[in-house]
């Protein structure tokens, strides 16, 4: 058959082409019946979420704790002040019927395949992307960010990490072969990722879509079942993002209890970390950090600390201005400032730092702060979400100032012209500021940039390794080799040459050093660590090699039995080939030993 379509040239076009056919209808066969597939579904936005909504009864004072109404969370928006609910705080409860629920639950969720839980994912992802504007609304309106801030930070940051589990999750959980030791060389050795069990995650408020969705999926890809505990500060959003999930997992035909949502005041956090779950992640502040791991310790519950930065950009002096500025302002603003890996420290090369403020003053002064949903003009920089950071902020700067700093700009609430009683902060910038004062060692957490002025590359290391955190930096220069000289020498747990943030975009795990914390998420190693890691050797022969010891070894211990563990290690350990062979040669012949 073969000769005949090479000796016809006129056959061999027609088999050609027959085969392609062939090929592209299995391929589309198999496309159209394999259930690969997302499932639509749909979930009704609140309507306070749609731009423009004014509907809202705005309210005198700020707070999301009513005297008048304990044991329950007042939302508002932070952009406008109108309220948008009432909604029960969870009690502790609240976290014991949870963990009843999500511990029967995973125990069928254990045995599902990587594809089933891929299919959760693609589901999950597609409903994202198809509904990008009202998640971010709803964000927007809880948080008071500004729509960019929400696309790049809960869509984005959101589709790419569940776009990486479903491409290379279940490489990376698959088990691991490693070489066995030449004692036991007939073994098989490989470490298993088997799922925890259940999980809990108290997170933060600053990204309350994506914060919320990127543990579920690490949990759910692994295996486990989670207890998810989102800040009080963001209760409204989380019921129309946890229906999300829960209408998304019945779609796909699994019991939406694997996944459980809990939201209220520090009683429920400590109740849920001293709950027995199998495992926790925090993303919260060092303070509160250490409260949990110290809690979490009276069931020896395995904890991930993400526990905020300083990060630094370091510009040196042979940087393009023009094309690295507009990265800082993003580094510095994004969110507000409100990042856990937000640009809080510029230090600016001295030969090139009364160029770089002239120019940043100028953009920072161009800022428009004010309410993404409502305002007609744009916005780039929206509220803060919680009321009581503006005193700490201005007493913040205050001091700073009266140690020598330059407030050039901002270092005031900014009040919305329609709405008094919304809580922003004017874009500031703060020059001159040395390591000694407070801002260059407390996270503000706020829309300041803090510049900071260095001579020597040494000097920069120095600034930056001095606050005592060590999540994330950033590194500036042309100069790629002294790049990554800087590189090994900052006490971090990620940095990004001429860029910020990209280790976040490019999978890499996430966490750092110090006060930041430990543990990572994120990535390969992020995604093990929701795993229980276990270790396993089989006989790779079974049917040639077994383990048999020595009767020599057996018990009672015979005659010699000491020295013939002697030989065996020189055998193996000796330097010297000539001294292996001598032990071997004594292994061999069975050389006792007087004093034994
Ligand atoms: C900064 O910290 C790193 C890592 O701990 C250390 O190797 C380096 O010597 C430190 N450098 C300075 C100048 O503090």
């Amino acid at each position: 058959m073969l000769s005949l379509i090479f000796e016809n040239p006129q056959l061999n076009l027609n088999a050609i082409i027959t085969l392609l056919l062939i090929a592209i209808i299995t391929f589309v066969f198999i496309k159209l019946f394999s259930d690969d597939k997302p499932i639509e579904f749909t979930v009704p936005v609140p309507i306070e979420a749609k731009p423009g909504w004014v509907d809202g009864k705005i309210l005198e004072k700020l707070n999301i704790k009513d005297p008048q109404n304990p044991g329950y969370i007042t939302c508002y928006d932070p952009a406008t002040g109108q309220l948008l609910s009432n909604i029960r705080a969870h009690t502790e409860q609240d976290v014991i019927n949870s963990l009843k629920k999500v511990r029967n639950a995973q125990k069928k969720w254990a045995l599902t395949t990587f594809a089933e839980r891929r299919k959760v994912l693609k589901s999950l992802l597609n409903f994202i992307v198809k509904n990008q504007d009202e998640i971010c609304w709803v964000s927007c309106r809880d948080t008071g960010k500004s729509l960019v801030d929400a696309k790049f930070g809960e869509i984005l940051a959101t589709c790419e990490r569940i776009q990486w589990i479903i491409k290379k999750g279940e490489k990376a959980l698959s088990p691991q072969y490693h070489e066995s030791s030449m004692l036991l060389l007939y073994k098989i050795a490989k470490v298993m990722f088997e799922p925890l069990g259940v999980v809990a995650a108290l997170v933060s408020w600053n990204y309350p879509f994506h914060n919320l969705i990127g543990p579920i999926i690490s949990a759910l890809f692994a295996g486990n079942g989670i207890i998810i505990k989102s800040s009080e500060q963001v209760a409204w959003s989380l019921q129309y993002y946890s229906e999300i999930i829960k209408v998304c997992l019945i779609s796909c035909g699994h019991d939406p209890d694997i996944v459980q949502f809990l939201c209220g005041f520090p009683e429920c956090g400590e109740a849920l970390v001293k709950s027995g779950v199998d495992g926790l992640t925090f993303i919260g502040s060092p303070q509160v950090g250490k409260q949990i791991m110290s809690s979490s310790s009276t069931t020896l519950t395995p904890c991930i600390l993400e526990l905020g930065g300083k990060d630094c950009a370091i510009l040196r002096q042979d940087v393009n201005l023009n094309q690295v500025i507009p990265i800082i302002l993003r580094g510095v603003f994004q969110n507000s400032g409100q990042n856990c890996v937000g640009l809080e420290r510029i230090l600016v090369h001295e030969s090139i730092y009364d160029e770089f403020v002239k120019i940043v003053e100028q953009k920072i002064k161009e800022l428009r702060v004010g309410c993404a949903l409502n305002d007609e003009e744009g916005v780039d920089v929206g509220a803060l979400t919680m009321s009581d950071h503006l005193d700490r902020l201005s007493n913040l700067i205050k001091s700073t100032v009266s140690q020598g700093a330059k407030l050039l700009y901002g270092g005031y609430p900014f009040i919305h012209p329609l709405y008094p009683t919304a809580h922003y902060y004017t874009p500031t910038l703060l020059i001159d500021v040395t390591p000694e004062m407070p801002i260059s060692k407390t996270e503000h957490f706020a829309p300041i940039m803090v510049v900071m002025k260095f001579r020597t590359d040494d000097e920069a290391i120095e600034i930056a390794n001095a606050s005592g955190y060590g999540l994330g930096n950033s590194v500036f220069t042309r100069d790629q080799r002294r790049g990554e000289w800087m590189v090994r020498r900052l006490r971090c747990g990620m940095v990004n040459v001429n860029d910020f943030g990209a280790t976040y975009l490019c999978n890499l795990p996430f966490g750092g050093v110090g006060i930041s914390g430990f543990g990572r998420f994120g990535g390969i190693e992020g995604l093990r660590q929701q795993c229980l890691m276990k270790s396993i050797t089989l006989d790779r022969f079974p049917w040639l090699l077994q383990t048999s010891l020595p009767k020599i070894l057996n018990y009672p211990i015979s005659f010699g039995g000491s020295t013939f563990v002697s030989n065996l290690i020189k055998v193996v350990y000796e330097n010297r080939l000539i001294d292996k062979l001598k032990g071997g040669i004594k292994l061999v012949i069975g050389e006792s030993y007087k004093y034994e």
